[in-house]
């Protein structure tokens, strides 16, 4: 049995993990700062940080407490080096380095959007080749996996990752930060009534584009307020969410059409939670690719959290990938 001891900083969640064999979760503690950032309407960097730093120590303490393990009996310590705020990023990679010293363990570096994916291992084995579409606060890519730790992206946003979006335009409907669930709640109150461009999807490729959406949800709102007339809210959320959905779905199933070999479709990323994506992704599959699996993540887990870290953390335990104690945080990491 191997357990690795994870850190995720990268952005508003301080959390850390014990996972085992890279499959089952001992202990997943997360602390989020979602109310401090609130009132700002979103994730100030600084304010981040302080609050990282105030929280890892108790967290760390209370993942170890939870999982009713030692240090002696963690076999390595992994962090989130990249992508997300630096400031954020460097509190984990600072106390998992410490620890790693102190402890004398082995320190494996985790790139933050494996770790959305491989929070799908917490449920299910992953099956090689698989294709992922990761939906997040900073990114939209489709990615395609022929083996454990391969990653080629094949599709990404042009703009706006659909998470970022999501907020934006819950913004302008005066909806608290992060928009993104309010957003989804309030668009099953309504329906596709106002007309919302679907960029990119004429186009023969599997890149995405967003923020010509949020533009058009804004004109509509300005438009509205100049003539008088009321915007029906819990329709624009509808048609805006629609609209979404729609290209998410439909680059995905392009997506398939190019690499038809895969065994699995994974959804990953904070934007999985959302029911219409989980439901119109699982409907479509289900039509057209009926022996395909599809694995979304279990709600809990398609925010940030350590136990994804965990998880992608023990493919490069088994590889023996490990790195020495001058990491660094890596803001603009890619796949
Ligand atoms: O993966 P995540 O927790 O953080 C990043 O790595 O960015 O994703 C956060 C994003 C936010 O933009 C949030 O509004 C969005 O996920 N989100 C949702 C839903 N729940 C969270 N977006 C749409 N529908 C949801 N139900
Ligand atoms: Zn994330």
């Amino acid at each position: 049995m191997t357990l690795i001891l994870a850190f995720e900083s990268s952005c508003d969640e301080t959390s850390v993990a014990v996972v085992e064999d890279g499959r089952f979760i001992r202990s997943n503690v997360i602390a989020s700062q979602v109310k401090s950032h609130m009132r700002f309407g979103g994730v100030v960097p600084e304010v981040a940080s302080r609050h990282h730093v105030e929280q890892i120590s108790q967290v760390y303490q209370m993942a170890l407490d939870q999982a009713g393990v030692e240090m002696d009996q963690i076999d390595a310590i992994a962090v989130t080096y990249g992508p997300g705020l630096v400031g954020a990023l460097l509190v984990g990679v600072t106390a998992a380095k410490t620890l790693a010293f102190v402890y004398h363990k082995p320190l494996i570096a985790v790139n933050h959007l494996a770790g959305h994916i491989y929070a799908n291992q917490l449920s299910q084995a992953l099956e090689f080749p698989l294709l992922a579409l990761i939906v997040s606060g900073g990114h939209t890519e489709l990615v395609y996996m022929a083996d454990d730790g391969d990653f080629q992206v094949v599709g990404e946003t042009q703009d706006d990752a659909v998470g970022e979006a999501y907020d934006k335009v819950g913004r302008i409907l005066d909806l608290p930060y992060p928009a993104g669930k309010y957003l989804d709640q309030l668009a099953h109150q309504g329906q596709d009534t106002y007309a919302i461009p679907r960029a990119m999807l004429q186009e023969d490729n599997l890149d995405f584009s967003f923020s010509g959406m949020k533009s058009a949800v804004m004109n509509l709102v300005h438009n509205a307020q100049q003539r008088g007339e009321k915007i029906d809210t819990a329709n624009l959320a509808c048609s805006f969410q629609q609209a979404a959905v729609e290209i998410l779905v439909d680059k995905s199933m392009r997506a398939l059409d190019r690499y038809p070999q895969v065994r699995q479709f994974i959804l990953a990323g904070g934007v999985a939670a959302n029911s219409a994506l989980r439901q119109q992704l699982a409907q479509t599959l289900a039509q057209k690719h009926p022996d395909l699996a599809l694995l979304i993540p279990d709600f809990s887990l398609c925010g940030d959290n350590a136990a994804m870290i965990g998880a992608a953390a023990y493919s490069l335990y088994q590889q023996g990938r490990f790195v020495e104690l001058d990491l660094n945080a890596q803001p603009g990491l890619d796949l």
